[in-house]
């Protein structure tokens, strides 16, 4: 499953949750905490299944990496946090609003910090309640926008090798199953 093949399947549901080019997300009767549910389901499998079954696989068959300049580099594949980075960003230009991102407390790269109080508070409750996403509104401008942030799980053995033994993550014991952070998914409300 490769990242256009996301894209295809993300955007086919949010044809179907924001018809037209309103972006109601009530114009169907659907809550927005249920499109977040739906969205935060496709990106987080499709990257577990990425992590698994093409960086973990290919890793042990040797000769291949992941690694942040995946571009550049050869016999290199992208990292799973670019797997969501990337495609919000070339979600964005279709879909002006619809941003998600990953975020944590404890960052190999400090942009991926969380970028408010509120957003910081949400993943300490994660972390003692990490079954259900904490939400809220937020008022940019005149627009107002949904905003879910997710717990982020160590989903495979890649997840925490990787994060322990890369020289600028601040924690080094996190274990499978750990929380490593959030994923933030962030869409408008009602007409813009
Ligand atoms: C091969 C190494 C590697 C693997 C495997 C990996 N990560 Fe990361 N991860 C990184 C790097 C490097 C960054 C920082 C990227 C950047 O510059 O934004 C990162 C970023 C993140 C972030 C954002 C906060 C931060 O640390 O900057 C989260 C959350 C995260 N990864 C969780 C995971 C999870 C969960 C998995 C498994 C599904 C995973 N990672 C697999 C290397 C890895």
């Amino acid at each position: 499953m490769n990242a256009a093949t996301s894209l295809t399947v993300i955007l086919a549901i949010i044809l179907v949750v924001f018809p037209g080019t309103g972006c109601a997300a009530d114009t169907l009767g659907i809550p927005p905490a249920t499109v977040a549910d739906y969205i935060y389901a496709i990106i987080d499998n499709h990257r577990a299944f990425y992590t698994a079954h093409v960086v973990e696989r290919l890793e042990e068959q040797g000769g291949v990496k992941a690694d942040g300049a995946w571009r550049t580099q050869k016999n290199t594949l992208p990292l799973p946090v670019q797997f969501v980075t990337e495609t919000s960003g070339r979600f964005s230009s279709k879909f002006a609003g619809l941003r998600y991102r990953l975020v944590s407390l404890w960052p190999i790269n400090p942009r991926n910090r969380p970028h408010d109080q509120p957003d910081r508070s949400s993943l300490e409750a994660l972390a003692a309640r990490p079954e259900r996403p904490v939400t809220r509104t937020v008022t940019i401008g005149n627009q107002t926008y949904f905003h879910a942030v997710y717990a982020d799980r160590a989903v495979s053995q890649a997840c925490v090798a990787c994060h322990n033994t890369h020289p600028n993550s601040p924690k080094k014991d996190f274990q499978v199953g750990d929380i490593m952070g959030g994923l933030v998914i962030e869409f408008p409300l009602g007409d813009p």
